[in-house]
């Protein structure tokens, strides 16, 4: 593990901010190998040396944190928004994590595995893990995401089965630059007097996917919800709950 700043290896560890961190090493409360350290300049790997923070002991390195959220609409998947809307990030930091009513430390920082648009509610993975992250969207590993997708009007067999079969979505910011959908499984969950909900497993995830397959068969999505992704529901979860994993299902994603 190559040597790397106190401040970040303390904040990677998710003890406190890589600021706070500073003032910790300026302050003369952090030992690497029983010396003090207090420049701020100074590294250290973790793999092989003790680095000690007065009053909190021995840093460990960062652990994998897995959590699955219950993104609300109107909250944007990124870890910071220049508009400050709410954030994922905001969600986590604002309220305490279901059945882990002891949970007392700082989160380390975790990243959304890829995105629901801002209006989308429902299952979104949380993770400092990029590896198992990357190995979630890759295309070839077709992890299936669920959505229920309430659209306008009543769409017939035959449109139904245009998405089932795949169909060609545009892109309206780059004409020329559509693609078409693979095989999807499409089911009807209801019907109602002006619009139906229907259930669709994606295997890939493009950007606004299912609301451009909807789109392409000419009914407008006037709400979308992620039921699953990857064998993860969160209907034990209210909007804007949350829960780490446990290591079974932890261990269940690794085998995608
Ligand atoms: N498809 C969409 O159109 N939007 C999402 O948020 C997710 C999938």
């Amino acid at each position: 593990m190559p040597k790397e700043r106190l401040q970040k290896i303390i904040a990677r560890a998710g003890i406190t901010s890589r600021r706070k961190a500073e003032a910790y090493i300026t302050e003369g409360r952090v030992r690497v190998d029983g010396k003090v350290m207090s420049e701020l300049g100074a590294q250290a790997d973790l793999s092989t040396q003790v680095v000690e923070i007065d009053g909190y002991g021995r840093v460990e390195p960062e652990e994998g944190v897995y959590i699955l959220l219950h993104k609300p609409p109107h909250v944007v998947c990124t870890v910071s928004d220049p508009e400050r809307r709410t954030t994922v990030i905001d969600l986590l930091q604002n309220s305490r994590a279901q059945g882990s009513r002891n949970y007392e430390g700082m989160l380390p920082r975790v990243y959304p595995v890829g995105r629901l648009d801002y209006d989308t509610q429902g299952a979104i993975l949380l993770t400092n893990d990029g590896e198992l992250s990357q190995k979630l969207l890759h295309p070839r590993h077709h992890v299936p995401k669920v959505y229920m997708a309430k659209v306008q009007g009543h769409p017939e067999e035959s449109e139904l089965k245009k998405l089932r079969d795949g169909v060609y979505v545009g892109d309206p910011k780059r004409p020329g630059h559509g693609f078409r959908t693979k095989a999807s499984g499409v089911r009807v969950a209801k019907r109602g007097p002006n619009n139906t909900w229907i259930e669709i497993t994606l295997a890939e995830g493009r950007n606004h996917q299912v609301k451009r397959m909807c789109e392409a068969i000419g009914h407008r999505t006037s709400r979308l919800i992620r039921i699953e992704f990857a064998g993860l529901d969160v209907n034990d979860l209210p909007p804007g709950g949350w829960r780490f994993l446990t290591k079974a299902e932890v261990a269940a994603l690794r085998q995608w």
